[in-house]
């Protein structure tokens, strides 16, 4: 494959085709893992991932990338092939997480800035040799109203951070995924959600800009403009994808190849529902596709629940909705289609 970033940028958002985020760090891998009763081992930890990575189906015709964490981009399968071969075997691209997480930010109360830029030109050299050819930074906005969060203080900090880390990735020949996630957890309406995303993109690009980012090799890994799980309100999938495009429009370069979205805690069918709204209004100047963790894994994960009997009904469970996704990302998914399976 090409080794230009805009080629790898395109191929990541290749049409119904996108990113599985399996690069949850071994604290939010645990939290999982709790869930289904298994024990968060190194080993149960590859037996997990190279379950998915092996689900043929799913990732050669559903998944364009694999975001792995630092232990998983070393580990090697049970049968010896490192994970990444397994990856690159199936047609996707091998990326990683480089961010260290988001830590409370100093005078700040409830304000959160991400860590990891320290010794960033060096870990990236070595992730390109271990085979990734993009990467992944989250910066974390929360919205609560009432304590003034989040401060502008905070959305510069973060998005210079992120304009920092991408253009090193560039350096790097690796692909920056830029992920400034307004979180859903708060209490905020969906049009709170929406004026806080607005400024948080445009200072992203201001600072994109400014740190001579190659925006075509680049990918925007945004919430949709939702409410917050908190507020008591759904929004229809009509209204998120209305107004998660007027957003983009208003703010994302039409240079950015690619869109793809969290899930950030909806549920596996909302997740769908709504990226599917969102392409069926279509035709947008950027592909948008899914860069899911939770909406692509809690099936797979309850299915398999640690048991190796359950391995293929745990792929078969992980196919499901990749395939729904890749439909959404289309705009061609319907309710039905999940029923039927
Ligand atoms: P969720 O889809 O579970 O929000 O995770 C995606 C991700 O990579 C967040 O950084």
């Amino acid at each position: 494959m090409s080794e230009r970033l805009e080629d790898i940028a395109a191929a990541m958002v290749a049409d119904g085709k996108g990113i599985l985020a399996a690069d949850e760090s071994s604290g939010t891998i645990k939290k999982r893992f709790d869930v289904i009763g298994v024990e968060s081992t190194a080993d149960s930890r590859r037996d997990y991932r190279e379950l998915l990575f092996r689900s043929a189906d799913a990732m050669r015709n559903h998944i364009s990338g694999v975001i792995l964490y630092d232990e998983t981009i070393r580990q090697k399968a049970v049968d010896g092939t490192p994970l990444v071969e397994l990856i690159r075997a199936a047609g996707a691209i091998p990326g990683i997480k480089v961010d260290a997480g988001a830590k409370p930010l100093v005078n700040y109360p409830g304000d959160t800035i991400t860590e990891g830029l320290d010794g960033l030109r060096e870990r990236l050299a070595e992730y390109y040799k271990l085979g990734a050819r993009f990467a992944k930074w989250r910066a974390v906005i929360d919205i609560d109203t009432a304590s003034n969060v989040p401060s502008a203080a905070a959305i510069n900090a973060n998005t210079h951070a992120l304009a920092r880390y991408a253009a090193l990735c560039q350096e790097a020949g690796i692909v920056p995924i830029v992920e400034p996630e307004v979180l859903m957890d708060g209490s905020h309406d969906i049009d709170t959600c929406f004026e806080v995303t607005k400024a948080t993109l445009i200072k992203l690009y201001d600072a994109l800009y400014e740190a001579r980012v190659n925006l075509e090799g680049s990918i925007l890994k945004p919430n949709m403009v939702i409410a917050g799980k908190k507020s008591g309100t759904k929004n229809s999938p009509e209204e998120v994808a209305e107004k998660t495009i007027r957003v983009f429009r208003q703010t994302v370069p039409t240079a950015v190849p690619g869109i793809a979205f969290l899930s950030g805690g909806q549920s596996d069918e909302e997740a769908t529902a709504n990226l599917n709204a969102i392409n069926a209004i279509g035709p947008h100047p950027w592909k948008l596709t899914f860069s899911y963790g939770r909406a692509l894994q809690a099936a797979p994960q309850k299915a398999w629940s640690g048991k190796g009997e359950n391995v293929a009904a745990a792929q078969a469970a992980f196919a499901h909705r990749a395939r729904m996704n890749g439909l959404a990302a289309l705009g061609t998914w319907k309710s039905e289609f999940e029923t039927a399976a």
